[in-house]
């Protein structure tokens, strides 16, 4: 799939599409310049599932836990990253065999931690306020 949105909420709204076909189990890493709209899709994402959320970059946290009626949601970023150990430390393989989604902002800077099930989507920055959403998959 490719869309273009023109606005954060549409951005959003792919997010929040995406969480209707999302399963327990699924890791999904979203790749892309600074600003590209990565955490507003998974914003949209979680409101979809959990409209009380309060979604926030986990870029100083490494990762933020949603719960929501459907599964837990792990919203990985691991831009400030600088070794894969600091993964490990964080339990980063138990979140991948747990029972919850995985969206990984800059999720192929360690693209040997994924497992290979993992679903890439792709963002680009295509001016002001308009993004590309580019996957491999349909959603
Ligand atoms: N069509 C659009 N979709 C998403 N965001 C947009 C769009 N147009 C403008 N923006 C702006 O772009 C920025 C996207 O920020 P966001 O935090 O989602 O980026 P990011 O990819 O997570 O960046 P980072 O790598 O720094 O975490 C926001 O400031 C948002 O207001
Ligand atoms: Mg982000």
């Amino acid at each position: 799939m490719r869309e273009e949105t023109l606005s954060v909420e549409q951005t959003r709204a792919l997010g929040a599409r995406l969480a209707k076909t999302a399963a327990a189990g699924d890791i999904y890493a979203l790749e892309g310049g600074l600003g590209s709209g990565k955490t507003e899709f998974v914003r949209g994402f979680v409101k979809a599932l959990s409209p009380a959320s309060a979604v926030r970059s986990p870029t100083f946290s490494i990762v933020n836990t949603y719960k929501t009626p459907s599964f837990p949601v792990y919203h990985f970023d691991f831009y400030r990253i600088e070794e894969r150990q600091e993964l490990f430390s964080v339990g980063f393989d138990e979140y991948v065999n747990g029972d919850g989604v995985c969206l990984v902002e800059w999720g192929t800077m360690f693209p040997d931690v994924l497992p290979p099930f993992t679903k890439i989507i792709r963002f680009s920055d295509a001016g002001e306020s308009k993004r590309i959403v580019e996957a491999g998959f349909l959603f």
